[in-house]
């Protein structure tokens, strides 16, 4: 049988990742698979750049649409990132000219994935993008593939390896934010603008991939709500430990009587649960379907390895062969996504404030609560900490001291509501915090 020749377009963390996957298993795959997978040309910015893999040999592009249209390659893999601009080009190259695309990019496929899928189809070939949630776990191929016989009614998980190294580190050794992303930086864990990982955008280009898979609706990145982990701070992350609670980033879709709710934020979960555990670069998604129950995946969300390991994964499925549709359907037979609005959220919820120390103030915070028919759980005033050595206790009059207040379950428009009112009067001396308790 004739070789499989692939192009791989990027050589950086994951591009070099699965160069040397392929040195390491190119011969039992080999065999395997009865085909050898042989890369024959490569495409970066650098040409000089050490990457600790060998290149020689390798048809080198500085164009990577002119490497995914060369008649010298049969898969165009795309490791570059970016949702326009030389990535795009290239897969649409690829895809026009015939070839099949394994790519690990979710914000291209977040924003053009219905297109390129239709492209795709058009073809007869493959667009596969395992890599491209959660890095080393396979939960493309198990919405996809493994998953088809059952109704999902919700998927939601830990999907960016960086925010949950952040916060796990900060949680862990009580270390600034700064500091810890420019180690998960280091470690190739962040995307070239980290800005993606930390205000959440990244969970929600993969959310929303997640999304379409499980309940066949087109792909619909603008149409989630994302809140980032930057304004989480240490006070927040001792209050949820002191609450029994750890702080997650998470990403959650899930089907409602107005539509499918899909929303990316800091969350409360309890401190014993199984996604409470899940910490450092590590992701997990879990999916509740009719049939099957709940399933819980966990694993590595990011590095060269886990995300080559899954790239690799879609390389083997076109050397066996056989075309399937890249959201499971036909992408013309996907459904337009019906939006669950957010104010119609019911959940318990966080509340921390920096409130100035006088009588009355906490009356009239309980009181805008009330006043919205919400009933709060508990409340604590947090002594700042420096009044705390040396006794005493009792900050100045009308100088700042947080609170923490926990509601019951009530509606995200209650809530907002309520927050508008109390920052609204003028007794508070910084924004509210407000975090959301997730019922698991
Ligand atoms: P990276 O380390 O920044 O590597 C990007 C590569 O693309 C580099 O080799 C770079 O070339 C090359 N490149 C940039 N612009 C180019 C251009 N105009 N033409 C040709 N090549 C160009 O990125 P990465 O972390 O490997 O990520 C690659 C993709 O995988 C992204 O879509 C990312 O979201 C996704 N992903 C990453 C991870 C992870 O853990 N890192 C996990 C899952 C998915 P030079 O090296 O010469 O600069
Ligand atoms: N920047 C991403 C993360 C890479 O930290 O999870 C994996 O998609």
């Amino acid at each position: 049988m004739q070789p499989l020749k692939l192009g791989v377009a990027g050589l950086g963390t994951v591009g070099a990742g699965l160069l040397k996957l392929l040195d390491a298993h190119g011969e039992r795959l080999a065999a395997a698979l009865g085909r050898r997978i042989i890369v024959t040309a490569v495409s970066a910015r650098d040409r000089n750049k050490d990457r600790g893999v060998q290149l020689d040999g390798f048809e080198w592009f500085d164009d990577a649409a002119k490497l995914a249209a060369s008649p010298g390659i049969d898969v165009l893999v795309e490791l570059i990132g970016g949702d326009e601009g030389v990535a795009r080009h290239a897969v649409e190259a690829a895809l026009g000219a015939g070839k099949h695309v394994v790519t690990a990019n979710k914000a291209l496929l977040a924003k053009h994935g219905v297109a390129l899928a239709k492209l795709a189809e058009s073809r007869g070939v493959e667009l596969n993008f395992e890599a491209a949630v959660a890095g080393g776990i396979p939960v493309i191929k198990t919405l996809r593939e493994s998953l088809a016989g059952n109704g999902v009614s919700r998927v939601y998980g830990i999907l960016n390896g960086t925010c949950n190294y952040i916060l796990t580190t900060m949680q862990e050794e009580g270390r600034p934010f700064a500091e810890v992303l420019k180690e998960a930086q280091d470690k190739g864990y962040a995307e070239a603008d980290p800005t993606f990982d930390v205000g959440g955008f990244d969970t929600a280009h993969k959310l929303t991939l997640l999304t379409s898979l499980a309940f066949g609706t087109e792909v619909a990145f603008d149409q989630i709500d994302i809140e980032g982990i930057e304004s989480i701070t240490d006070a927040d992350i001792q209050a949820a430990d002191d609450l029994g609670y750890r702080i997650k980033l998470l990403g959650v879709a899930m089907m409602t009587e107005s539509g499918i709710e899909q929303r990316v934020h800091p969350a409360m979960v309890p401190k014993h649960s199984a996604i409470a555990e899940v910490s450092g670069v590590t992701n997990c998604v879990a999916i509740d379907a009719d049939f099957v129950g709940t399933l819980l995946m966990v694993g590595p969300g990011a590095g060269a390895k886990a995300t080559a390991s899954s790239v690799a994964s879609d390389i083997v499925d076109i050397a066996i062969g056989g075309v399937m549709p890249p959201f499971r359907m036909p992408a013309a037979k996907l459904q337009p996504y019906r939006r669950a609005k957010l104010g119609q959220h019911q959940g318990a919820y966080y509340v921390r404030l920096l409130v100035e120390d006088r009588p009355g103030v906490m009356a009239f915070v309980a009181k805008q609560m009330a006043d919205r028919g919400i009933s709060l759980e508990s409340v604590v005033q947090r002594r700042p900490r420096q009044t705390i050595p040396g006794g005493g206790g009792r900050p100045e009059a009308g100088q700042p001291t947080p609170v923490v207040i926990v509601t019951y379950e009530t509606t995200e428009a209650a809530m907002r509501a309520a927050l508008d009112a109390i920052a609204s009067d003028g007794r508070l001396r910084s924004k509210p915090q407000m975090i959301r308790i997730e019922k698991l």
